[in-house]
């Protein structure tokens, strides 16, 4: 299946109440979301984490991202992100790929 990053840039609506992206993001309610996959969890420089999330021992990989977005307190328990999760599986791809025009920012 395509991954669509216009339409992931729609799904990420839901997270933009707690999250920013692009060249002028800044920490909000949840931590900045540039340069994610790849990234140790809990790493983003003068964000205040959960333990949980800081002690995760998680890399976002696309996999690992996946399992969290469909079940952020399933995959970190304690976790202080609350948001229910994103089951479709095409809106999670499109939401990676949205998500990655951000790896090099
Ligand atoms: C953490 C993604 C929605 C609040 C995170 C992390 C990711 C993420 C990947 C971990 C970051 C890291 O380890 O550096 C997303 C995506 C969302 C979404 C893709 C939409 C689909 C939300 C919403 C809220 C929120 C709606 C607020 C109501 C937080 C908070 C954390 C966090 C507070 C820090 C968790 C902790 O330290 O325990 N988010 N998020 N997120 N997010 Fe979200």
């Amino acid at each position: 299946l395509a991954q669509d990053a216009a339409a992931g840039e729609v799904v990420f609506r839901q997270c933009r109440a707690c999250h920013q992206v692009g060249p002028t993001a800044r920490n909000l309610v949840g931590p900045v979301l540039n340069g994610l996959f790849g990234r140790k969890a809990g790493t983003v420089e003068g964000y205040s984490y959960s333990a949980a999330n800081k002690n995760s021992g998680l890399v976002w990989d696309e996999a690992v991202f996946r399992d969290y977005i469909r079940d952020p307190r399933g995959t970190i328990p304690g976790t202080k992100m609350i948001y229910a999760g994103l089951k479709d599986e095409q809106r999670i791809r499109d939401l990676i790929a949205f998500l990655k025009q951000f790896d090099g920012t």
